[in-house]
């Protein structure tokens, strides 16, 4: 796991799991800080109430790059690169972010109380989106 303060803006090109740390105690709770990412942000978005048995994502993006916190809850993601290579990670922690970059094939799921909070590198555009899967692994052709 990376501590988010040694990430330099291009450093990563891999998934990876940032541990942002926390300020406080159990007796007190706790703060996160998001000070440094390896993009500058663009946009913020959250998703939430979505049902344990289904399965989201389905996708990838051309250009964004993300931070995903499951600031509640418990996410499972699925991720492939363009080589097919596949990794999986849990988000189970609000200290914990995922960086995704570009060019992943991405799935989740939520536990029936997981709130999905997203740092997102770009502003929202369809035409960003890679929504078939014989599309995304066909990149690795040209
Ligand atoms: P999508 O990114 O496909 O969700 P997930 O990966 O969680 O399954 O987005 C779901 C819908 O919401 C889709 O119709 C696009 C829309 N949307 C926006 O309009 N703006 C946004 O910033 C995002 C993230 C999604």
């Amino acid at each position: 796991m990376n501590n988010c303060m040694d990430i330099k803006i291009g450093d990563i090109h891999q998934p990876e799991l940032l541990d942002f740390k926390r300020i406080g105690s159990s007796t007190l709770g706790y703060i996160s800080i998001a000070e440094k990412l390896p993009f500058e942000i663009k946009r913020v978005y959250w998703t939430y109430y979505a049902p344990h048995e289904v399965i989201r994502g389905h996708h990838a993006h051309k250009k964004l790059s993300q931070v995903i916190f499951a600031v509640s809850g418990t996410i499972k993601f699925e991720l492939e690169n363009i080589q097919r290579v596949q990794k999986s990670f849990i988000l189970d922690r609000p200290e914990m972010g995922l960086y995704i970059p570009k060019l992943h094939w991405r799935t989740m799921e939520f536990s029936h109380n997981a709130v999905l909070l997203c740092l997102a590198s770009e502003q929202y555009d369809e035409n960003d989106y890679i929504r078939g899967y014989d599309e995304f692994v066909s990149l690795n052709d040209r």
